[in-house]
This record gives structure tokens, sequence and C-alpha cells, in this order.
């Protein structure tokens, strides 16, 4: 995970990088650092999220060359020392890294034998002396750069000051990713293009083994066969990377109340003029296939469950959901001429990286990635790529981007099947999205402040709203830290019941006509060893006594109808707790380490 940041020439290198690096904190945030060159690389850094970076900073600096870095600790705890600028044993080079090196031990022992020390735990530390050792014999930072990349195994982007070049910027990148930043006197670097949106509209994607430096006025790239390479920058618009708050207090609630939008915005782009919108090609493999395989992680494997399950409920096709990394350890594809739909909202999760790469080097298969990220690393190795256009999702917790992921699945299996009316049966569903918005957010609140003191809560449904009902658990226990676990109703008498006491919260969704019966009796099962039922129901199904009620809809459709209500119970408990909504501990967005 990490987050990093670099500029050369810019006019104010400590706004930027220290604004940039608060809009990267959703890439981890257990330590920040900066390091800039003046006469010397000087470096400021400590444990926490880049907010501290102010106080610890000169209040003002002169630099043309400056680097950041915002952590997700994974070699070594988050500490002072472990933080991101590393400096090599001569003080003369310094970068920060995202990644992981597989092969650190072997390279620190390496260094240690030619009379390096090591103050971290730290990979990183191991790059920058390794870069240190090249350029001592090669004095040429291009070499340097080509040997290290030759001796680097695992993931790194990285953004180095080397003393010596007091006006160039390097940057070396394989798995994780780096954005180049084109501006006018000045130009940057950054893990995503959030950072620089402020400064430039056009950004170029380094690729995997791309090397080479920003100066303030020239870009260089090295491929990785050493060519030097052209590549064009991408022109973005700054309302699709912006991290403004629009005035909402979270993160979190402005992407939940966004969830209507998104969905409006997905019919519009992938049934505009009444027609489906998907690539032909890609409807015609997914027709061939006498199997799907889903995988996604967390929310996204959430996702694919209810995918998969209106696939075969809506187009007969044979499906399979795996956790990815699960699936990693027993890679079997299923069924004879499978299609793989990959589900990621960052499009750089380390885990479907590592599926991806076993996927392709077996198996002939089409994939699909259905992601919010244009240019992530996953979409550049699938076949199709469907992107989301949830808009920015900078909250660690995962909302609009779920209800995009199942409002996207259900719009593809309305194409597949040439179905019209699941476009008729979505927009139903943006009716009941803002009615819970304008009507039902205080009773939601309600409930929170009820259950929010409690150890434990159970969430159950049945289908689709178990499906709900495991990532409503999730949010929850992400934000909140409260144990809660989801059951399929039916599975209570086979285990969980035992763990039913006096006054346990049990929050039940009932949505669903062909199993509200059943649901209504697990509820009596609850209730009568003394839980505290909660229900959620559709109006048609509902009850004297429940909780919340909703407007009916096509009831495979609950992850976009009625997810923002698990989504703002989250956010209240977690508000009410006094929690920081947007920052989960020990949590990034981007999980790019397996
Ligand atoms: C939970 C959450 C995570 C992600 C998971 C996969 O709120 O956000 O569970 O869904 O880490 O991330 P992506 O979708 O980026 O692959």
């Amino acid at each position: 995970m990490c987050g990093i940041v670099g500029a050369v020439g810019i006019n104010n290198p400590r706004d930027y990088a220290i604004e940039g690096l608060k809009m990267l904190e959703y890439r981890g945030y257990d330590s920040a650092g900066i390091g800039f060159l003046s006469d010397k690389i000087n470096i400021f850094k400590d444990i926490g999220s880049p907010n501290h970076l102010d106080d610890i900073l000169p209040s003002s600096f002169e630099t043309e060359l400056i680097i950041g870095h915002t952590r997700w600790a994974t070699h070594g705890t988050p500490s002072k020392i472990n933080s991101h600028p590393h400096l090599s044993c001569n003080r003369k080079i310094a970068l920060v890294h995202n990644g992981v090196i597989d092969n650190a031990n072997e390279l620190r022992t390496f260094l240690l034998s030619q009379g390096y020390k090591f103050y971290s735990d730290t990979d990183t530390e191991v790059v920058v002396n390794l870069l240190e050792y090249f350029y001592l014999s090669s004095k040429d930072m291009h070499t340097s750069l080509t040997l290290l990349k030759d001796q680097l195994e695992g993931s790194y982007a990285l953004a180095i000051i080397n003393e010596d070049y007091p006006d160039s910027l390097f940057m070396l990148k394989k798995g994780s990713p780096l954005m180049i930043g084109k501006g006018k006197g000045f130009n940057l670097i950054a893990s995503d293009a959030s950072p620089m949106a402020k400064y430039t509209n056009e950004f170029i994607d380094l690729e995997d083994y791309d090397f080479g430096y920003i100066s303030k006025k020239e870009i260089k790239i090295f491929d990785k066969n050493n060519n030097l390479v052209d590549r064009k920058p991408i022109v973005k618009d700054a309302e699709s990377i912006s991290h403004d708050l629009k005035g909402y207090p979270h993160y979190m609630l402005k992407e939940i109340e966004e969830i209507d939008e998104v969905v409006k915005r997905a019919i519009s782009i992938y049934h505009e003029d009444n027609q489906y919108q998907f690539d032909s090609k890609l409807l015609k493999d997914l027709r061939e296939a006498d199997h799907v395989m889903f995988i996604g992680c967390g929310t996204s494997y959430h996702a694919s469950l209810v995918g998969g399950r209106i696939f075969e409920i809506c187009n007969n096709i044979p499906t399979t959901e795996y956790i990815a990394s699960e699936w990693a350890f027993h890679p079997v594809i299923p069924g004879k001429k499978p299609f793989v739909i990959l589900i990621s909202q960052s499009g750089e999760t380390a885990d479907l990286i590592h599926c991806l790469k076993i996927i392709k080097e077996k198996n002939n298969v089409p994939t699909l990635l259905i992601t919010n990220t244009p240019g992530s690393t996953l979409s550049r190795g699938v076949t199709y790529t469907v992107l989301l256009h949830a808009g920015v999702e900078v909250s660690v917790a995962s909302t609009k981007a779920y209800a995009a992921q199942v409002a996207l699945l259900a719009l593809l299996s309305g194409a597949l099947s040439k179905n019209e009316k699941m476009v008729v049966d979505l927009k139903d569903t943006i009716d009941v999205i803002d009615s819970i918005k304008n009507n039902l957010k205080q009773p939601i609140e309600q409930i929170a402040e009820e259950i929010k003191d409690h150890d434990n809560v159970f969430f159950l449904g049945r289908s689709f709203d178990y499906f709900l009902s495991l990532e409503a658990s999730l949010k929850l226990k992400e934000i909140s830290y409260i144990h809660s676990e989801a059951y399929p109703g039916g599975e209570l008498k086979h285990g969980p019941i035992a763990l039913i006491s006096e006054g346990l919260p049990v929050i039940v969704f009932i949505t669903d006509p062909t199993t509200a019966s059943s649901m209504r009796s697990n509820i009596e099962e609850v209730k009568s060893r003394g839980a505290k039922v909660y229900v959620v129901a559709t109006k048609s199904l509902s009850k004297k006594g429940d909780a919340l009620i909703v407007d009916d809809y096509a009831h495979f459709l609950s992850g976009v109808a009625i997810s923002s209500i698990a989504f703002y119970l989250a956010y209240f408990v977690s508000l009410k707790k006094g929690y920081n909504v947007d920052k989960p501990r020990n949590l990034a967005k981007s999980v790019t380490v397996e």
C-alpha cells in the first residue's frame, strides 16, 4: 500500500507535498514523511497521518526537489525509524517506496557483507542502499536504476532524490501505481492523479519496469528494454478526480449520498439511447461461456455474490464466486469454456493481480475487470474492462462503488439476455435510495444509538438479503470495531443460534417474497432467546413493529436499493463512538500487498 508524491520545480512544494499526501491517506496512514533537497537532503517524518506534517516541517523552505510518503506498514511496525523517506548510508540518496520487496532479506545480507548498516526494519532501506551501492561504482543514475531494477523482486513505485542531481527526480515502477503530472515549468509524480489535479490535467500512467526522471522541463521514460519511450499524457477532468468534500463532514457520508447519482450514471452510460452499450465482443464471449467465475475481495467479493446469483437466475449461466486470496491457492477454473469476471474498485488489489497472473499463465480464458479506476494495473492485464464511473471513492469503507458494482452486473446481465425489464427495475431502485436518504436517516441513527455499545451484532437474511447482510456486517465491523456476523437465516439452527443472548441486536433484511415467511420464523427463534430484532422490510412484506420499511423493488437489487441502510448504520455507529469514519484503524483503501 502506501502513497507517494514528488515534485520538481513547483512553486509551493511544501503545500503540494502535504496536501497531496492527505489525499493519498486512503492508501495508508501509519506514518508520513517528507524529504527535500536544499544544500543537502532534509528528512522530516514521524508516525501518524500526514496531518502531523504541518507541525514537524519547517514553516517555509525553498527547494526544487521534494518527495513525500504516507505509509501502511508492511515490513516493520509503524515507527519514526521505519517511516519514509529512507536515506542511504552516505545520506546522499533518499527515496520513498510503495510496494513490497520480496527478496529484501537476501539483498540486505549482501549489503551487510559490503559493510552497509541498517537502522530500520524496512525493505525500503535495502532498496536505497542497494541503489547507493550501484551508484558509487557507476557514478551514473541511469545505469544504477537499470541495475537496481534487475535485482529487485516484488513490487515497487519509487521516487528518488540524489544530491548529485539537484534538477532531477528519479522514478522506477513495477506492480505499484505511479503517475506523472505534466506541468508547465514543473513536473509532478504521485501514486494517483488526485494530489496533482490542482496543478495539471495531463497525466502519464507509468507501465511496469518503466524508469527515468522528471526535471522542470523534461520527462524521460525508459521501458523495460531500456528504450526511451514517448508515453502520451491523458487528460482527466478535475471533477472525476476531485477530493472536495462538498460541504459533507465525511467522505463516507458524501459517498453514500451519491449512490443514486452513481446508479443513474451507470444506466445512462450502459443503456444509452434505450440500448445496452457493452462491447459486442465481450457479450459474445460471455454468451459462449458455459461457466462464469467471479473473483473479488471484501466488498467487491460481496458484489460478486450478487452478480453471480443474478447471472444464474436471469441468464441461466452457472457461476462460481471466489475470494481472490483463497482461489490463488487452489486455482481451478470451473467449466469447459469459462469466462472470468474480476471485480475491484481500485483495480490495484494485489490478491487479484496474483489471480490474474495465474489465469493468464495457465489458461486462454477471456477476462473482464469491473473497476472504478481507468488505467489500473488490473485493467492492463484483462481482455475487457468495464468502468463503474462512480467518481473517486475516498473513504476507506467502500459504499457507492459497491452499489455501482451491483448495478453494473445487473446491467450486464440485462444486456446478455436483452432484458429491458432490468433497466426498469434498476430505475425503480433510485426512488427507494432517495426515500431512504430523505426519510430514514433519523430512524437509522436511532438504531445506531441503540446498538453502539454492544460488543456483538448479528445480521440475517436469505439469498440476496444474505449477501447484503454480509456487506452490512463487514461495514459495521470495519468502521465501528464492533464484532458482527452475517448468517443466512436457515443456518442459524446449525450452530450460531448458540450465540444469541439477552438483548443481542439482530438486524434482519426481508425483501424477497420467496424467503419472507422463513425469515419471519427465524425472527421468532432469535426473539424467543432474547435477541433485540430490527427488521428492514419492503412494504409488501412488512409487519407491524418492523424497524425500517422501504418501497418495493425487484428483490435481487437489494445491493443497489437498500445498501445505503447498511452503510448509514455503520456510519452513525462509528460517528457516535467517536472514531475516524473515513480512516478506520489498520486499513487502507487500496490493498496492494497479498
Ligand atoms: C471494505 C472494502 C474492502 C475492499 C477490498 C477490495 O469496505 O472497501 O473490503 O472492497 O479491499 O478492494 P478492491 O475493490 O479495490 O479490489
